[in-house]
């Protein structure tokens, strides 16, 4: 593991966003660049883009956790609830502590703000205005892609008032546009976020700590979208550390484990909620709609540099020794510990929780569950014996965790009720 860039952070987060409807494919990639474009061409300071950047590229983050139609999230509708949400899952982080206020006013107007503007910090104001622009600009151009439909969108946002936006920042779109600079670079899909910024751009260097603190933080963000798993990635983490540690790992590689295990459902953002919540079997579509996870995994994690072995351990969780996982099929002699290590934790954390379908297992059954797909050709034998050996340990710690998140998803999901 070595340092990782805020900015490569982020822009795999808002990857993930990106995949949940192809209907919004892109959306948040968009209005991240978009914003931060606009904000160079009206002279913010560049010491405020990251912020800025960051806010764009996760601002309906709120949506995910409440599972509105993010299809459905046209300008008149009632918008401020997941503005609301996304700000009280973003704040909580210092890094994102200032992008946080930008999500929560990203869908009011500037004549709204100005009544809050007169408590102070104006800036931030005016980069959640500018968050605002992009995304009503992005939802604009789902019109189309030619040039006259580009036309009809810059003469929308000309007849915008100054009272849904600064004027300063409708100047600077029609500059923008006018130079034909806005649309090419909002339209780029291939190159990573961080090479279409200035090179200037305060980036933050995060540290191998700094991030498996924040990793925890997240698998809020990943787990709160559903109540049945709220608490299933800190029980999987914990329990991957623990095995880890049995294994004979390094100190340093069962940090490299926590983290993993932190991220191993970060493709979950991309699964409708409606689908992690179903009741009983799913049909064959959906199917292949939550196995999908495990490939926005591997596709979000592998664009951090900098995650090393990371990737592999938290992506690899559905492959099975015999071949008969997902989603590559890989084998015994392509899966490294660490990969194995995270499959029984997923299994053994999987099965023993309450999921919506059914309550967990107990002890002996689920003892019963692993020792057959280890006898199968499934999980890895030895693994599963330290868990076998080891189960009081394992409920412990698990117990722990598990209801710590389970006290913060009730105290989050009070608010909403
Ligand atoms: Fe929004
Ligand atoms: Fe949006
Ligand atoms: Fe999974």
């Amino acid at each position: 593991m070595k340092d990782v860039s805020l900015i490569d952070l982020a822009g795999g987060i808002s990857s993930a966003l990106d995949y949940i409807s192809p209907a919004v494919t892109g959306h948040h990639r968009r209005v991240g660049l978009g914003a931060v474009a606009l904000a160079s061409q009206a002279g913010i300071p560049e010491s405020s883009l990251v912020d800025l950047l960051l806010a764009g590229l996760m601002h309906d983050i709120g949506a995910f956790s409440m599972d509105l139609a993010l299809d459905g999230l046209t300008f008149d509708s009632d918008l401020k609830e997941h503005a609301v949400v996304g700000y009280r899952l973003l704040k909580e982080h210092p890094f994102l502590e200032r992008a946080s206020r930008m999500v929560l006013y990203h869908h009011t107007s500037w004549k709204d703000l100005r009544v809050i503007r007169q408590e102070g910090d104006r800036e931030t104001l005016l980069l959640a205005n500018i968050v605002n622009l992009a995304d009503r600009i992005d939802i604009l151009r789902r019109v189309g892609t030619s040039t006259r439909e580009r036309r009809e969108v810059e003469r929308a946002v000309a007849g915008f008032t100054s009272d849904l936006y600064a004027p300063k920042l409708l100047e600077a779109f029609r500059e923008l546009a006018d130079g034909g600079l806005f649309w090419p670079l909002v339209e780029d899909m291939d190159r990573p976020v961080r090479e279409m910024l200035s090179p200037n751009l305060l980036d933050v260097h995060i540290s191998p700590d700094e991030l498996i603190e924040f990793s925890s933080f997240f698998t809020r963000i990943i787990d709160f979208r559903s109540r049945h798993t709220a608490t299933h990635t800190a029980g999987v983490a914990e329990s991957a550390v623990l095995l880890s540690k049995l294994a004979g790992m390094s100190e340093q590689e069962q940090k490299a484990m926590r983290l993993a295990g932190n991220l191993h459902d970060i493709g979950k953002l991309a699964v409708p909620t409606a689908l992690l919540d179903k009741p009983g079997a799913l049909d064959s579509d959906e199917y292949v709609k939550v196995q999908d996870h495990a490939t926005v995994c591997a596709e979000v994690l592998r664009s951090i540099p900098g995650l090393g072995e990371v990737a592999d351990w938290a992506c690899q969780h559905h492959e099975r020794l015999n071949g008969k996982g997902y989603p590559l099929g890989l084998t015994g002699d392509q899966l490294s510990l660490g990969s194995r290590i995270m499959q029984v934790a997923d299994v053994h954390t999987a099965i023993t929780e309450d999921r919506p379908y059914r309550k967990g297992m107990t002890r002996e059954r689920a003892v019963a569950v692993l020792r057959s797909m280890a006898d199968n050709g499934f999980l890895d034998p030895d693994i599963v014996n330290l868990i076998i050996e080891n189960h009081d340990r394992f409920d412990a710690v698990r117990t722990i965790v598990q209801s710590r998140a389970l006290s913060e998803f009730r105290r989050f999901a009070e608010a909403y009720r």
